[in-house]
C-alpha cells in the first residue's frame, strides 16, 4: 500500500492544519459555542467529546477522507473476516469472534463452535468454584484465586476485576505477574493452599515469568497437599494445550483459546476466567456484550461517525499533524487505576513500530509515549508538567457519571476535578507572572461512561482496541506482532547463567561490569 503521506487527504490535512494553526481552542469555542454538542459522539452507551481538541468538524471530515483513501473499511472487513491481518506471523487477529455471536472463520475453520464450547466450560467451572461445589483436594471450597500471567494474560483480567470490584461476590482474586519472588510471596501471604485455586494464563505457556511463578505456586500447593492435589488446584488458560500438559495440568483443567487471539486482546477468551470467578459468568458475558456493541459500530458506521476510528484519527492528528509526542490517560475513577497500564501495552506494544506492514520504514511518527494515573492522584504528580512543561501532551479524561462509592458528594468532587483539569488545559492562564502562567491550548478528549459496570467497561476496552487498529491502518503498520520484546528476552537468557554463578556468561563487557557490581553488593561489599 502507498505511504500515508502520499494520500491527497494527508496533504490536504497538512494544509488545513496550517490554516487553523493560529486559532486557539477557546477561539474555536467562541466561533462555535455549540461545538461541545457537535463534536460529541455516542458509541455503545459511551459519549466521546472531542470539542477540546485543536480541530473543527471540518478536520474530522478530512480525517474521514483519509480513512477512505487508506481503505479503512476494507481493513475492517479483513479483520472481521478472519483474514491473516497479522501478516508477519501469518495469522488472523480474531478477538472479535470471542464476543460476537455471528459466524467467524479463521484459517478456513468456523471458530464459533470452539468459542461457545470454551465459554460453556468457563460457565460450568466458574459457577462450581463460586457455589462451592468445586472442592479442593481436602474437600474445602475455594476462597482465593491466584491468577498468574503477564502482559495481556494479566493486564486485562486485572483491569476488569479491579474496575468491577463493587460487584465481586466470588473468591478473592490476587494477581501476580512479575517474576520478582517477592511478588508471589506477598500474594501468597495469608492464603491456605487447601482453599486456593491457581489460574495460569499464558497464550504460549512458555513465558519465563509466568512459568517461574507457576512452578513456584505448584511447589507451594504440592508441598502442603501432595502432588495429586495439583489436579484440583491448578487450571490453565492457554493456546498451547500440549505445553500446559507437559507442565502437569490435565486437559480437563485447560481452557483453550485459538492462536488467532493476540495476547493483548485475550481478556475476552478464557484468560478472563478470573473475572468470571470473581463476578460470575453472567457479568463476564455482559462485559463481552459491551465490547460486541462497539464491534458492530466499528464495522458499520461511516468514518465521520465511527467513534473508534475517530478516537484513532484524532490521535493521528495530534501525533502527526500537531507533533505531540506524548499521550496521557486520566481515568477519574480509582477502580480504573490500571487502565493506563493496560493501554500502555495495548497501544505501545501494538503500534510502537518503525516499519510498515510490508517492511519499509514508516513515513510518519507512530504511537506516542503513553502514561497515566487515576485522577486525582496524577494532579499531585505530573499535571504540573502537563500545564507548564516544555513538551505538549494530549490526554483522554475518562469520567463515570454515576457515583461509584457510597459518598455521592465526594463523587461530585471527583467530577469537578476532571472537568476543571480539561478546562484548565484548554484555557490556560495569563497572570502577568511568568511563574504562574499556563499556556493552555493543550488538547484532550473526554469519554463519559454512564456507570462503571461490565457492559460499559467492555465497550471502553473495545473502543481502544479498535482505535489502535484504525491507527495502524492510517500508519500502515501491523499492530499484531511485537518482535521488539524478543531481543531483551534472548539476552536475559545469556546473562542468567553468569548471574547465577553457574557458568562464565557470554555477555557484553558493560553487563559483565554490572554482574560484578551486583555480586559485590549482594555480598555486602563496599558501595562506591
Ligand atoms: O510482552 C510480550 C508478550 O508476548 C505479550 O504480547 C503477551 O501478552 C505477553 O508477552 C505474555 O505472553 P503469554 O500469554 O504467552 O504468556
Amino acid at each position: 500500500m502507498p505511504s500515508p503521506t502520499s494520500c491527497p487527504a494527508w496533504r490536504d490535512l497538512e494544509a488545513h492544519r496550517d490554516e487553523i494553526a493560529g486559532e486557539r481552542m477557546e477561539e474555536l469555542f467562541a466561533a462555535d459555542p455549540g461545538r461541545g454538542g457537535s463534536l460529541t459522539f455516542g458509541c455503545a452507551g459511551l459519549q466521546v467529546d472531542f470539542s477540546k481538541q485543536r480541530l473543527t468538524a471540518d478536520t474530522l471530515r478530512r480525517l474521514a477522507d483519509l480513512a477512505r483513501e487508506r481503505d479503512l473499511s476494507g481493513a475492517v472487513s479483513r479483520l472481521f473476516a478472519g483474514e491473516r491481518v497479522n501478516n508477519t506471523e501469518d495469522r488472523p487477529a480474531l478477538h472479535v469472534a470471542l464476543r460476537g455471536d455471528e459466524r467467524f472463520v479463521a484459517g478456513g475453520e468456523d471458530v464459533q463452535a470452539q468459542v461457545r464450547r470454551c465459554r460453556e466450560r468457563m460457565r460450568v467451572f466458574s459457577t462450581a468454584v463460586r457455589d462451592g461445589s468445586w472442592k479442593g483436594a481436602t474437600g474445602q471450597r475455594i476462597r482465593h484465586v491466584l491468577a498468574l500471567g503477564i502482559g495481556g494474560s494479566y493486564l486485562g483480567p486485572r483491569l476488569a476485576v479491579e474496575a468491577l470490584a463493587a460487584m465481586a461476590d466470588g473468591p478473592e482474586v490476587r494477581f501476580v505477574a512479575n517474576v520478582d519472588p517477592a511478588a508471589l510471596d506477598d500474594a501468597l501471604r495469608g492464603l491456605d493452599p487447601a482453599s486456593t485455586l491457581v489460574v495460569v494464563a499464558s497464550k504460549t505457556f512458555t513465558t519465563q515469568e509466568t512459568m517461574a511463578n507457576a512452578a513456584a505456586a505448584r511447589r507451594w500447593l504440592s508441598g502442603a497437599l501432595g502432588e495429586a492435589a495439583v489436579a484440583r488446584h491448578v487450571v490453565a488458560a492457554t493456546a498451547n494445550v500440549a505445553e500446559a500438559g507437559r507442565f502437569g495440568i490435565p486437559e480437563a483443567n485447560v481452557f483453550p483459546f485459538g492462536d488467532w487471539v493476540g495476547g493483548r486482546y485475550s481478556v475476552w477468551s478464557s484468560v478472563g476466567l478470573p473475572v468470571a470467578i470473581a463476578l460470575g459468568m453472567n457479568a463476564f458475558e455482559r462485559f463481552l456484550a459491551g465490547a460486541h456493541a462497539v464491534d458492530l459500530e466499528f464495522r458499520s458506521a461511516p468514518p465521520e461517525r465511527n467513534v473508534p476510528f475517530l478516537l484513532g484519527a484524532v490521535g493521528v492528528w495530534n501525533r502527526d499533524f500537531l507533533g505531540i509526542p506524548v499521550h496521557v490517560v486520566l481515568p477519574y475513577a480509582q477502580r480504573l487505576a490500571s487502565l493506563p497500564g493496560y493501554l500502555q501495552q495495548l497501544e505501545m506494544e501494538s503500534n510502537g513500530k518503525r516499519v510498515e506492514a510490508g517492511g519499509e520504514a514508516v513515513h510518519v511518527p507512530t504511537c506516542p509515549a503513553l502514561f497515566g494515573e487515576a485522577g486525582t492522584l496524577g494532579q499531585h504528580a505530573f499535571y504540573q508538567w502537563l500545564h507548564q512543561g516544555t513538551d505538549e501532551a494530549s490526554g483522554d479524561f475518562i469520567v463515570v457519571a454515576r457515583p461509584m462509592g457510597s459518598r455521592e458528594a465526594d463523587h461530585a468532587v471527583l467530577l469537578a476535578n476532571a472537568l476543571a483539569q480539561s478546562e484548565a488545559l484548554m484555557t490556560g492562564r495569563s497572570t502577568g507572572n511568568p511563574h504562574r502562567d499556563c499556556p493552555g491550548n493543550r488538547p484532550s478528549t473526554t469519554i463519559v461512561l454512564p456507570a462503571l459496570e461490565p457492559a460499559s467497561l467492555g465497550a471502553l476496552v473495545a473502543l481502544y482496541e479498535h482505535k489502535v487498529y484504525a491507527q495502524a491502518v492510517l500508519w500502515g503498520v501491523n499492530p499484531f506482532d511485537q518482535f521488539g520484546v524478543e531481543l531483551g528476552k534472548a539476552i536475559a537468557g545469556r546473562i542468567l547463567p553468569g548471574l547465577a554463578g553457574t557458568a562464565d556468561a557470554d555477555v557484553h563487557p558493560a553487563t559483565r561490569h554490572l554482574i560484578a557490581l551486583l555480586r559485590t553488593a549482594a555480598e555486602g561489599g563496599p558501595a562506591r
